[in-house]
């Protein structure tokens, strides 16, 4: 008997549910929506969707054009391709598309749709973003930092030491770029330092360690629930459930972190600072909204940096003519008696021009962040009504042969002229919602990257190129690890030395 009711239940809200999709696609049949292809009922275009799926909406683009729609279940997502499309996003329509989606992930990891990449555009949002550049990624702030930046860039450059002083030695860069920018950003967050040698406790390490590798699967994990109500309602694959259990252990650690620092006010760390301004403005600075900048620095600026310069030296590794140029400049503007300092990189323009030509070719986020409408807008002549979730794909953009000569092959040479105009490169994105952590961001990649070919000389495994295959996830990771040769330069044994009779 209840086996019959449940039976009818699930059979009324399936007939309800596919009426509701019909309604709203027939809401929208009158307008002139962007081209799309066919579809099914109930899930739309989701069965045709292959990763990476920059690539596949490239592939879509050259048939339907640069403005095309899809279905993902009954919601409708318009994807641009266009540098024009883009400009008319992020100028005329900027404000209407001033929202994120809200995706389950930004219920438990973004606080109930709270923090600075989460939340609506608003005050709210706007009172984190100002937070963001005056309290969190100032230019004061970021030089204040500066020492732990330089001292982790330095435990990386004494790590490959001491495998390949005397010879080349085969290194795994993946771990390592990645402990690199967690250490940054935990240094900066909470004077705490998770990977690598001499860590102060190594049990709380570990477990920090195994915690961002779950968050970070979930981060990238692609959940058709999102946009089929009936596998939210069943919680397919327990998405829901885990993501709570992820977000109760994560929450415990930061909240562990800020009570740490309340009980000891002596370090100047983010959180020390972020406590004092709850002292003036307790009301603003809960600990909530504490949690949820520190998760965002977390979660937005380490796996980006680690991904932008494993990328940088697989590109290099590949080709040698470009990795000699950018040492001849490194030798003749710095040197072999120092290391490169931050202030050196707007002196480099070769090495400026290697980080933009990795950021056009490999992009972090390829599409961005997904945006949404929260009112009806016109984009390249076609409607895209309210509630649609808005796709820019970058990284077509940046391989477009009508914007870039020979646009797959990497050739920093194309950006010795200097500035990029209008809307052709957007590693950051633009408009309000543009990624704020860009400064930080230059300063990281641009040191770690400058000081790894001041100091090592870098090689390929073997005769085969270094293997560029996109993998999965929410930033566009290598699919395979990186793995090189290096061997120290003369530099490194000068800076070890001279290290050692400074310590
Ligand atoms: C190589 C490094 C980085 C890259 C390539 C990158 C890229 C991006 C992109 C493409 C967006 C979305 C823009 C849009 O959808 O319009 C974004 C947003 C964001 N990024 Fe970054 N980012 C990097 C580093 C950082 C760092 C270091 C931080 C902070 C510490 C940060 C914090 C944020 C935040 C908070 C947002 C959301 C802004 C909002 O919604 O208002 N990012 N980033």
């Amino acid at each position: 008997m209840e086996l019959t009711l449940s039976y009818i239940s699930l059979s009324v809200f399936l007939l309800l549910l596919i009426a509701f999709i019909f309604l709203s696609q027939k809401s929208h049949s009158h307008r002139n929506l962007p081209p799309s292809p066919p579809s099914l009922p109930i899930i739309g275009h989701l069965h045709l969707l292959k990763q990476p799926l920059h690539r596949y909406f490239y592939k879509l683009s050259q048939a339907l054009g640069p403005i095309f729609s899809l279905r993902f279940g009954s919601q409708l997502v318009v994807v641009i391709s266009s540098p024009s499309g883009t400009e008319e996003c992020f100028t005329k329509n900027d404000i209407v598309l001033a929202n994120h989606p809200r995706f389950t992930i930004g219920k438990y990891l973004g606080y109930n749709y709270t923090t600075v990449v989460n939340s609506p555009y608003g005050d709210h949002w706007r009172n984190l973003r100002r937070i963001m550049s005056l309290e969190i990624l100032s230019t004061n702030r970021l030089n204040a930092f500066l020492s732990i930046r330089r001292d982790e860039v330095r435990q990386l450059l004494y790590r490959l030491y001491q495998k390949s002083s005397t010879d080349f030695a085969k290194v795994e860069m993946k771990s390592k770029l990645s402990g690199l920018t967690f250490n940054i950003t935990m240094r900066m967050i909470a004077g705490k330092r998770y990977y690598g040698n001499n860590l102060e406790n190594s049990a709380e390490a570990e477990e920090f360690r195994e915690l961002m590798r779950e968050v970070f699967l979930y981060v990238g994990a692609s959940n058709p629930a999102e946009f089929l109500p009936v596998l939210r309602w069943i919680d397919y694959k327990g998405f829901e459930k885990n993501l709570i259990k992820i977000h109760e252990r994560m929450d415990a650690l930061l909240q562990g972190l800020i009570e740490e620092h309340r009980r000891d006010r002596s370090k100047k760390t983010l959180i020390d600072h972020l406590l004092s301004l709850q002292e003036s403005q307790p009301d603003y600075y809960r600990d909530t909204i504490i949690r949820g900048l520190i998760s965002v620095m977390i979660l937005a600026g380490t796996d980006t940096f680690a991904i932008t310069l494993e990328w940088a030296v697989s590109l290099l590794v590949n080709h040698p003519q470009v990795l000699k140029k950018a040492r001849t400049e490194l030798d003749a503007h710095v040197g072999q008696d120092r290391l490169i300092e931050e202030q050196d990189i707007s002196k480099l323009p070769y090495l400026q021009a290697i980080i933009s030509e990795t950021f056009r070719l490999s992009p972090a986020a390829p599409m961005l962040i997904p945006h949404m409408s929260s009112d009806d807008c016109i984009i390249g002549g076609f409607d895209v009504p309210r509630d649609t979730i808005l796709l820019v794909n970058a990284w077509a953009i940046h391989r477009d042969p009508k914007l870039w000569d020979d646009p797959i092959n990497f050739k920093p040479e194309r950006f010795e002229g200097g500035e990029v105009e209008g809307y052709k490169l957007m590693p950051f994105g633009f408009g309000r919602r543009a990624c704020p952590g860009v400064g930080l961001a230059q300063r990281v990649v641009g040191l770690a990257l400058g000081s790894l070919i001041q100091c090592f000389e870098w090689e390929r495994v073997s005769e085969d190129l270094v293997d560029l295959t996109e993998g999965k996830g929410a930033t566009m990771p290598k699919a395979e690890p990186l793995e090189a040769m290096c061997k120290a330069r003369d530099i490194m044994k000068k800076v070890v030395l001279d290290d050692r009779n400074h310590a």
